[in-house]
């Protein structure tokens, strides 16, 4: 088991809700990221830490009847629907410490996990041993160096909060500019061809990523509070701004890398 509790599970009562959310800002490059890697029909696929399971039904569509996906998550809760289809299998599984195949898959694929994972060059490891020859891995994980206030609505106190958030993030081991790091980590791991783009959208509070920041901290409310940290009465005025059209910041930058393990 990883030696930190991960901070955003998905058994909290709005944590489908969050999913969706993330789901929602974050499909469309993802899917753009995966296709460019050249998905295809009949691909053995793993998805790690596949949460609300959106990208691992788009996979099970994708590789259709002849292919294959597994989709892995701790906590395996919302991935019945992806896993009704035939070619899908919802694994429930700790990266860290549960095996997994070796030379099994033509694509191995996890988006905004790494960064919770504090022993992350050894999930690295096995992700990369899972690949078959040739296959590709494709990682996609934050860094938050750009996420900076855009409306002077909320700009000072939104600074205040991600600090408080950060600052609670590196106490749990997440590492939130992992990001810039994954191209370092993939080649050190013998992958080739890596590729990377960064990703970084304006969230106009009430849009799919104002609503996910605004889940993420009311998830890591008791956290943020109390004795030089935040006020109760801060949260929920940041809380607020999240849902108003007015408000506005920059999003971390959603990095996505891809690799190829090399041809035996
Ligand atoms: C931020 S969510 C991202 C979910 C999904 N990949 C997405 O982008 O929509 C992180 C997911 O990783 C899972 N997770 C955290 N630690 C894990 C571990 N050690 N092994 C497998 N999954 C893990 C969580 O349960 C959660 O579903």
């Amino acid at each position: 088991m990883s030696d930190q509790p991960y901070l955003l599970d998905n058994a909290w009562r709005q944590g489908r809700e969050r999913l969706d959310a993330v789901e929602a800002f974050l499909d469309p490059g993802t899917i753009r990221a995966l296709s460019a890697a050249g998905v295809a029909e009949g691909w053995r696929c793993l998805e790690i830490g596949a949460g609300g399971g959106s990208i691992a039904a788009w996979l099970s569509r994708r590789v259709g009847p002849r292919g294959h996906v597994v989709a892995t998550d701790i906590d395996t809760r919302f991935l019945a629907d992806a896993a009704g289809a035939a070619n899908v299998e919802a694994r429930r599984h700790d990266a860290v410490s549960d095996p997994l195949e070796e030379g099994a898959f033509d694509l191995v694929h996890a988006r905004l996990v790494l960064e919770h994972i504090p022993q992350r060059a050894l999930v690295l490891h096995k992700l990369v041993k899972a690949l078959k020859p040739g296959g590709r891995l494709v990682l996609e994980s934050v860094d938050y160096v750009s996420a900076v206030p855009v409306s002077a609505l909320g700009a000072d106190e939104h600074k205040r909060t991600q600090e408080a958030r950060l600052r609670e993030f590196a106490k749990a081991g997440v590492r939130a500019d992992l990001g810039r790091h994954l191209p370092a980590m993939m080649r050190a791991e013998g992958l080739t061809g890596i590729e990377n783009e960064g990703r970084v959208f304006v969230m106009e509070g009430g849009s799919p990523g104002a609503l996910w920041f605004k889940l993420s901290m009311q998830q890591l409310r008791g956290r943020l509070t109390g004795p030089d940290k935040l006020s109760a009465a801060q949260i929920d005025q940041m809380l607020e701004w999240f849902g108003d059209p007015g408000w506005a910041a920059l999003s971390p930058i959603i990095f996505a890398c891809a690799g190829r393990a090399p041809p035996v």
